[in-house]
């Protein structure tokens, strides 16, 4: 993203501008009107993503919403949707509080009244782990009290963007003959058919026991007893739940973390938040509701500009599916043709910290999203058009439920590990800092009952 934005602000009065991703040219929209008419006007030209995975070599992974293709997506986008609507999260609130309270009951017991040191990585990535599994493998996994589980430790295993894994994946992008050619997988039948039996058997058990629970498995059950629908089978509903493996572990926990770390660093925000809380929590006599937490007008900008400063996803890509004119990029340039098959990318990271649409843009302030000083065209964490993170309200929820639960019951504070400012590593294609993120937890006096799921003496990671 670092270089990204110093080629970007090498021409900044261009529409756009290109580059080499390796062998493959990519033209970088940088004017936020084009950005829109490709996203939106003109998306049946620009429908597709490159895509990461092979179909041969991942059969499941592949067959996720992110990287199907033309009319495929487009059906598996509408079959989808109604999974992902605001009534449908309110469905999964509880699910995900419970996930909430298991991550502050192990911070109580572990630490007393004291504080203490967490790398809020792992911390945070048990919490986005078990969300996932209770909300769409219809499982329970509590990995505070089961720190070894396999859920957990697959998932993190599987998605570790930090050496072979980020390999494979700029083979697939930049060179898909030869990751074919070498049978490159990104996952492999182990974390495939992992996944897979934990769909088969719940969904046995649920079919054979009339299970109903609140979660997507549920919901893709119903869409499978639809007659026309057949073909949704194990295999398609698994595909569909690791998209919540792919789409949103890693993210929700790496957003989470730049969250709590700015959180820690400013306490004013800190302040202002824990007022909001407790304003809810006195509306609600300590049993925050989906409504309630939703009207936090605070919180929702302190989760916006953390997702302006730090956009996980540091660009969007599209590629062309027809041909498709655009418009010169300086004034006196001339109009060029984009043929089926050429690639663009939307410099999220770069729009997000320009000083032209955002004042003091390396400055934390959620009061920008309170003033309404932001303009939506230059703010996509999520995405933009038809193609928009389809998770994006799940995503918000799972964060706000944690922040909300982690202030009521702990104060952030900084530790001697805390890395001021935060310096973002150059050894990934994710955007992580060097270092690590590092805070104390200090624990409040709680309402929660601290149940005995820690007395077996696990340690986590950073304890
Ligand atoms: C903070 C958390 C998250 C961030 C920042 C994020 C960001 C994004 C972005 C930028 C895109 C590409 C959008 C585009 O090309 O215009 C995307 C797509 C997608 N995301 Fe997320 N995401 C998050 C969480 C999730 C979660 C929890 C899920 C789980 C369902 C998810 C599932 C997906 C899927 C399936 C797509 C592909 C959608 C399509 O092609 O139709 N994401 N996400």
């Amino acid at each position: 993203m670092e270089l990204l934005q110093k080629i970007y602000n090498f021409f900044p009065d261009a529409k756009f501008f290109g580059l080499y991703d390796f062998l493959t040219p990519i033209f970088v929209i940088r004017d936020p009107d084009l950005i829109s008419t490709i996203a939106i006007k003109q998306f049946d030209n620009f429908c597709d993503h490159q895509g990461f995975v092979n179909e041969t070599l991942d059969p499941i992974a592949a067959r996720n919403l992110f990287n199907m293709k033309g009319d495929h997506w487009r059906e598996m986008r509408k079959l989808l949707s109604p999974s992902f609507t605001s009534s449908k999260m309110k469905m999964m609130f509880e699910l995900m509080c419970q996930s909430a309270e298991n991550l502050t009951n192990f911070v109580i017991t572990q630490s007393g009244e004291a504080a203490k040191t967490y790398n809020m990585k792992d911390l945070l990535s048990r919490y986005t782990n078990d969300t996932i599994a209770t909300c769409a493998f219809g499982i329970d996994v509590n990995s505070f009290k089961n720190p070894n589980n396999e859920f957990f430790l697959l998932g993190k295993e599987a998605l570790n963007f930090d050496g072979w894994l980020a390999f494979k994946f700029q083979m697939h992008l930049n060179f898909p003959q030869l990751a074919k050619f070498f049978k490159l997988r990104m996952f492999g039948p182990r974390v495939e058919n992992f996944f897979k039996n934990v769909v088969a058997t719940t969904v046995k058990a649920r079919d054979e026991q009339g299970i109903v629970r609140p979660d997507m498995i549920q919901l893709m059950m119903e869409t499978r007893n639809d007659d026309s629908r057949s073909e949704f089978d194990i295999n398609e509903m698994t595909a569909q739940a690791f998209v919540f493996f792919l789409g949103g572990f890693d993210t929700i926990s790496t957003a989470m973390c730049f969250m709590t770390h700015e959180i820690g660093v400013n306490p004013d925000v800190q302040g202002r938040l824990r007022e909001e809380i407790d304003d809810v929590l006195r509306q609600t006599n300590d049993k925050p509701t989906y409504e309630a937490i939703n009207r936090m007008k605070y919180l929702d900008a302190v989760i916006n500009e953390t997702l302006r400063l730090y956009s996980i996803a540091h660009f969007l890509d599209r590629k062309c599916v027809k041909e498709t004119e655009l418009p010169s990029a300086t004034p006196d340039g001339k109009p060029i043709m984009i043929k089926p098959g050429d690639r663009i990318w939307f410099p999220v990271f770069c729009l997000h910290r320009d000083s032209k649409y955002y004042q003091d843009p390396d400055k934390f302030d959620p009061d920008r999203f309170l003033n309404g000083d932001v303009n939506n065209s230059v703010y996509m964490p999520f995405g933009i058009g038809p193609r928009i993170c389809i998770g994006n309200r799940f995503a918000l929820m799972e964060i706000k439920i944690v922040l909300f639960y982690l202030l009521w019951h702990c104060d952030i504070e900084l530790d001697v590990k805390t890395r001021i400012p935060l310096m973002l590593k150059k050894k990934t294609i994710a955007l992580l800092p060097d270092g690590g993120f590092w805070l104390k937890l200090r624990p409040k006096k709680s309402k929660i009952p601290v149940t005995p799921c820690l007395s077996n003496g696990h340690r986590i990671e950073g304890q």
